[in-house]
């Protein structure tokens, strides 16, 4: 795994909009798992801006998502569905045609796992899969001791969850019990894994997931099993590594054509 410290959020949007656009050149029709959540906004800004200039091409991009609430009615503002169109799908100049997502409202949610996991995979597989970190350390929607072979399936939030999420809503009642995600054995079939992390309030589970045993208490740890991870940390949110020295050294002698 390799751990990029940077100084601020917008140095680590720009870091991986730069590791997307290394791979839409060489791959224009990639497949692009994206995160919700606050902290990728500024990758996603920083990639809108460059396809917006024309230094990157994206028209081929497909992008596919990572989680969804279960049960919000069709097109509200907070679903997943609604927020990756808003917030990448269309920033892009592409449209629902290029995206990809599991359906939230099917009256069988198990059967709508198992249809998003094959649709995953009749696409080729994600190529590179942004994420983020829960402040219990879940990737996606895995809570805490969710199984690190799960595949795409129904799971309940954590009361932290939901209260972590409850700014995007009306209040706490409004944010659902349910969701659906990608499995951490679906997410680990990604071919790179850029989880990135920004503020005080993810250094504990950043350091848990880097640092600490693999275990399924702390779900991003099982970014520890994939050949290709890589972490980009803001300087708040590597203040708990151990080894941060040994990170900032590592990075600074990498060789450029290496990317991420
Ligand atoms: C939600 C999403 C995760 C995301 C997490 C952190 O739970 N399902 O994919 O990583 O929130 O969000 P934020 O980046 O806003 O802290």
């Amino acid at each position: 795994m390799e751990i990029v410290i940077v100084p601020d959020a917008v140095a680590g949007g720009s870091l991986i909009a730069t590791a997307i656009a290394d791979l839409l050149i060489a791959k224009p029709d990639a497949l692009l798992g994206v995160a919700t959540g606050s902290t990728p906004t500024p990758i996603y800004q920083a990639l809108a801006a460059r396809v917006a200039d024309g230094s990157v091409d994206a028209s081929r991009a497909r992008i596919c998502q990572l989680d969804e609430y279960v049960g919000l009615p069709a097109g509200h503002p907070e679903s997943y569905r609604s927020v990756v169109l808003r917030e990448v799908v269309e920033p892009l100049g592409l449209t629902e045609a290029s995206f990809l997502g599991p359906d939230g409202n099917a009256p069988d949610i198990a059967a709508a796992a198992a249809e998003y996991d094959r649709a995953l995979a009749e696409a080729g597989g994600v190529d590179l899969q942004l994420l983020g970190i829960g402040t219990d350390g879940h990737i996606g929607f895995n809570e805490p001791c969710s199984s690190l072979a799960s595949r795409t399936r129904i799971k309940t939030l954590t009361r932290q969850t939901r209260e972590d999420n409850a700014r995007f809503f009306d209040s706490l009642d409004e944010v659902p019990h349910h969701v659906l995600t990608q499995g951490i054995g679906t997410i680990l079939e990604a071919r790179h894994l850029v989880l990135l992390a920004t503020g005080e309030a993810k250094a504990e589970a950043v350091a848990l997931a880097v640092e600490g045993p693999l275990s399924a208490m702390v779900p991003a740890s099982a970014l520890q099993l994939h050949p290709h991870a890589t972490v980009v940390v803001d300087e708040a949110a590597a203040s708990g590594l151990k080894l941060a020295d040994y990170f900032r050294d590592t990075y600074a002698a990498k060789p450029v054509w290496q990317g991420l």
